[in-house]
């Protein structure tokens, strides 16, 4: 049915002997789909030099076929029904662009079951069924290939897995949801609201299907649960994944964390500790200094510590079409490269062999220790100014910085804000109650963490 005809047409010098062109069916031809269609198209002379043999787009699944045949062409064959293509024995492998988890997973294990490659960029789907899904690929003998499901400009995955290899990796820091950090950079510049910002972040495709998984911290969790699999060789279990995301963030503790030398970011942090590993996202004040404390707009950034290479930092694009499509076609290339018999995934799914996972226990978020950041309402206590660092000291909490804010427009708004030294949260909250009664009802209007990463030359 398939004709191979890029392959015919290739030059002798670049062909693999009897390998024919890798055949990909595309389930889904929207943001991330019609990018890989493009980078497929744009590139194809280029790829099939790089791997010896073309990639070719045979088939894709779609609801709206009519807007799907817009972006794949004449050339490729359209269905309605993604388990068809799954089970049609002319593919080689299976792209999910498709986002969602219930069918995603039915596919994916189908497609698994059928003996095919499967590439995502579904960091839900891998969060929440990873370890059913790499098992089942495992025993198959095939690959489950997403390197798009994190920070797509970045090749982070290979990273973890292949780069820093021969590393203990002590902890991952990053910015990865794009969609997030745009709103906190437009707020941040002061010319757009939440609601505007996130229309925009919308309209250019960074947001997920349902953008209160942006918002809420939930795709960062994903993301950062991917992280820590493929940094410690985790099994991690995605309900104990702590996820706070921007939606409670006010705009006024972004410019009061200025004051004291810090930005705003949501972050998703993955730390191993002695007995149990953090994973967990939250908006953080980063210090101004670290280069996360840089990253603008729709990019992402991302920190690993480890204990030979030393801190290495990683930047590009967080979302977006063709920027997601160079990781899919990156993860193509790999699949390309086993050859047409396929073979045992070269590069084990979580960085270390399926025996040798382990299931870290997830540290709860009350337990894990930072300082943090306290905003208190000058105008409600207008007393604060003269007693609040002796009423925290008298519960224990002996400040380390602290800065009188005055709101620009809004004396209403004025702040006191100060940085606690490392505590655990539960054991603030202990600290803060013991306040509130002893000052006759004062508390922090805001309270954020502070991540105090080392500033490295920049
Ligand atoms: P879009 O909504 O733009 O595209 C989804 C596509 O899937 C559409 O073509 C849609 O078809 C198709 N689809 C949905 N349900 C079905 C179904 N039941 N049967 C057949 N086709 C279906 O999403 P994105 O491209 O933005 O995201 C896709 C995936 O990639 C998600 O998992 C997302 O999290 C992930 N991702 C997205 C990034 C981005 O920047 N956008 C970056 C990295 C990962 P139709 O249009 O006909 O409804
Ligand atoms: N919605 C996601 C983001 C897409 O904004 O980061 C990239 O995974």
């Amino acid at each position: 049915m398939f004709q191979d005809s890029s392959f015919s047409a290739l030059p002798e010098a670049l062909r693999v002997s009897g390998l024919g062109a890798l055949r990909v069916g595309l389930i889904g031809t929207g943001v991330v789909g019609s990018g890989t269609c493009q980078l497929l198209a744009r590139n194809a002379d280029l790829i099939a030099q790089r791997v010896g043999r073309p990639i070719r787009l045979v088939m894709a699944a779609a609801r709206d076929l009519h807007k799907a045949a817009q972006v794949v062409g004449p050339d490729v064959d359209l269905v309605s029904d993604p388990l068809a293509l799954v089970r049609h024995p002319d593919i080689d492998v299976v792209v999910e662009v498709m986002g969602g988890v219930t069918l995603a997973k039915t596919l994916v294990l189908e497609a698994i079951a059928q003996g095919k490659h499967v590439v995502t960029a579904n960091k839900a789907l891998l969060a929440e069924h990873g370890s059913e899904i790499f098992a089942a690929a495992q025993a198959r003998g095939v690959v489950v290939a997403y390197e798009a499901a994190v920070a797509v400009s970045i090749p982070i995955i290979k990273v973890l897995r292949e780069g820093l290899a021969a590393n203990r990796i002590h902890e991952v820091v990053g910015i990865v949801n794009g969609t997030s950090n745009f709103i906190l950079s437009k707020m941040a510049e002061g010319g757009q609201d939440f609601a505007a910002a996130l229309r925009l972040a919308t309209e250019l495709g960074y947001a997920e299907a349902d953008p209160s998984f942006d918002v809420e911290g939930v795709d960062a969790a994903h993301k950062t649960a991917l992280l820590a699999a493929n940094a410690f060789g985790a099994d991690v279990p995605f309900a104990q994944v702590h996820a706070q995301g921007i939606t409670e963030l006010d705009p006024w503790d972004m410019a009061c964390a200025r004051a004291l030398g810090y930005r705003i970011k949501l972050l998703g942090i993955a730390r191993q500790q002695a007995e149990a590993i953090e994973v967990r996202v939250h908006p953080a004040l980063v210090p101004e200094g670290h280069w996360l404390a840089q990253v603008q707009g729709s990019m992402n950034g991302i920190w690993v510590n480890t204990d030979a290479a030393g801190p290495t930092f990683h930047y590009g694009a967080g979302a977006g079409s063709l920027t997601t499509a160079s990781a899919v076609v990156a993860d193509l290339i790999d699949v390309a490269r086993l050859g047409p018999a396929g073979g045992p995934a070269r590069v084990p799914h979580r960085a270390v062999q399926p025996t040798a996972i382990r299931r870290w226990p997830v540290l709860p978020i009350g337990q894990v220790a930072s300082r943090h950041y306290l905003r208190f309402a000058v105008h409600a206590w207008p007393e604060l100014l003269t007693c609040l660092p002796d009423w925290l000291q008298s519960v224990g909490l002996d400040v380390q910085s602290w800065a009188h804010v005055r709101h620009p427009e809004d004396g209403h708004q004025d702040a006191l804000v100060v940085l606690t030294p490392s505590l655990s949260a539960d054991d603030l909250a202990a600290r803060l109650e013991l306040l509130r009664h002893q000052s006759g009802g004062v508390v922090p209007v805001a309270v954020w963490r502070v991540e105090d990463l080392p500033c490295s030359a920049m």
